[in-house]
C-alpha cells in the first residue's frame, strides 16, 4: 500500500480538505482500503465518498443484491461503520433509477449511509431519483477543458443538489506535467483520450501555454488557476483533484485562497470557450 499516497491524504487533512473521495472500482478494494487507513485517526473529523456500479469489465451492474454486496464490502474495506456519501458509478439501462435509488435509500434507513450521490447522471434520472429520496451531490467531469456539465446547473439548483467537479485538472492536462501519451507506460488510459490524440494534443497544448501565462500574470500555478476558474463558476461545486504527492495536494488546496478577476475569466473563456479540442473520457448522456 503506497505511504505516499497515505501521506498526501494525511497533508491534505492537515490543510483543512474534510472530503475524500474514492470507489469500489478504484483497485477493486485496494483504493478503499488505502483511503480508510489514512484517514483512520480523524475519521469522525472528515467525510467518505465512494461508489458502486462497476464491472472489472468497465460494463454497470445496479442489480440491487450486487448493490447491497458492494456496500457491505466498501464498509470492510474502509474500516468504518457508516459511508458518508454513497453514489452510483454510472447508470445502469437494465434497473430502473427508482430501484436504484430505493435499495440506497434502504442502505441510509439501515444506518450504513449518510448522503446519496449520482456520478454522470441525465436530467431524467435525477428528476426520478430525487423524487424517491434527495440526492445530495452529483458528481461529473468539469474542468476548464470539459464544460459540457455547465447545462445541469440550473436543474441542480432548482432541486438544491451540489457539484463535485472530477478530473478537474483534465486528468494531468491541466498541469506543467502533460506529456504526449506514448511517453507514458503502454497501455496507459491517455493512449485512448481524443484529448491526447493528433492533431488534438497539439492544439491543447496551446491552450495551455496561453491558460499558464494568465497564471503566471496572477502568480499562480497553472493548476491553481484551473481549480480556482471551477471554484468561480458557482458556491455549489466542489472540485477533487487527485495527486498521490503531498506538496501537489497544497499546492492544489492554495487555490482556495485564489479570487479570479473578472478580467482573468473573461481571457480563460477566450482562450478556452467551450472546453478542449476533442471528447472528454466520458460520453455526456444528457448531450444526446
Ligand atoms: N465519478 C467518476 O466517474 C470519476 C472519474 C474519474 C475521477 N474521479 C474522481 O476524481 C478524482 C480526480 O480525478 P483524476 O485523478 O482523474 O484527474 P485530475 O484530478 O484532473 O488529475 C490528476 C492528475 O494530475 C496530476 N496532478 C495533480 N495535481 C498536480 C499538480 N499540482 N501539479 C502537477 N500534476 C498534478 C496527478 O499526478 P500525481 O498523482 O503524480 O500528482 C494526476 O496524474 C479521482 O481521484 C476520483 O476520486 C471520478
Amino acid at each position: 500500500m503506497s505511504t505516499k499516497a497515505v501521506s498526501a491524504i494525511r497533508r491534505a487533512h492537515d490543510l483543512g480538505v474534510t472530503h475524500y473521495d474514492t470507489a469500489e472500482m478504484y483497485g477493486w478494494g485496494a483504493g478503499e482500503q488505502l483511503v480508510g487507513r489514512a484517514i483512520k485517526p480523524f475519521r469522525d473529523d472528515v467525510t467518505i465518498a465512494t461508489k458502486f456500479g462497476m464491472t472489472k469489465q468497465f460494463g454497470v451492474n445496479s442489480h440491487p443484491d450486487h448493490i447491497r454486496q458492494v456496500v457491505d464490502a466498501s464498509l470492510v474495506n474502509l474500516d468504518v461503520d457508516h459511508i458518508d456519501v454513497l453514489y452510483q458509478h454510472r447508470l445502469d439501462p437494465a434497473v430502473p433509477i427508482e430501484d436504484v435509488v430505493g435499495v440506497m435509500a434502504d442502505l441510509v434507513t439501515a444506518g450504513k449511509v449518510r448522503y446519496l450521490g449520482l456520478s454522470e447522471a441525465t436530467p431524467d434520472a435525477l428528476r426520478r431519483a430525487h423524487a424517491v429520496h434527495p440526492i445530495s451531490v452529483l458528481q461529473t467531469e468539469f474542468s476548464i477543458f470539459a464544460q459540457d456539465a455547465i447545462p445541469l446547473f440550473p436543474l441542480l439548483d432548482e432541486l438544491g443538489i451540489g457539484f463535485i467537479a472530477y478530473s478537474p485538472l483534465a486528468r494531468g492536462f491541466l498541469t506543467g506535467a502533460v506529456r504526449a501519451a506514448d511517453c507514458y507506460e503502454r497501455g496507459d488510459f491517455r493512449q485512448f483520450m481524443e484529448w491526447w490524440n493528433t492533431p488534438n494534443f497539439h492544439v491543447n497544448l496551446r491552450i495551455v501555454e496561453r491558460l499558464a501565462a494568465v497564471g503566471e500574470e496572477r502568480g499562480v500555478s497553472l493548476p491553481q488557476l484551473a481549480l480556482s476558474w471551477i471554484l468561480a463558476q458557482g458556491d455549489f461545486i466542489v472540485p477533487i483533484p487527485g495527486s498521490r504527492n503531498p506538496d501537489r495536494v497544497a499546492e492544489n488546496i492554495a487555490a482556495t485562497d485564489v479570487e479570479l478577476t473578472d478580467d482573468e475569466l473573461r481571457r480563460i473563456a477566450d482562450i478556452a470557450p467551450h472546453g478542449a479540442h476533442g471528447d472528454r473520457g466520458s460520453p455526456s448522456p444528457w448531450l444526446d
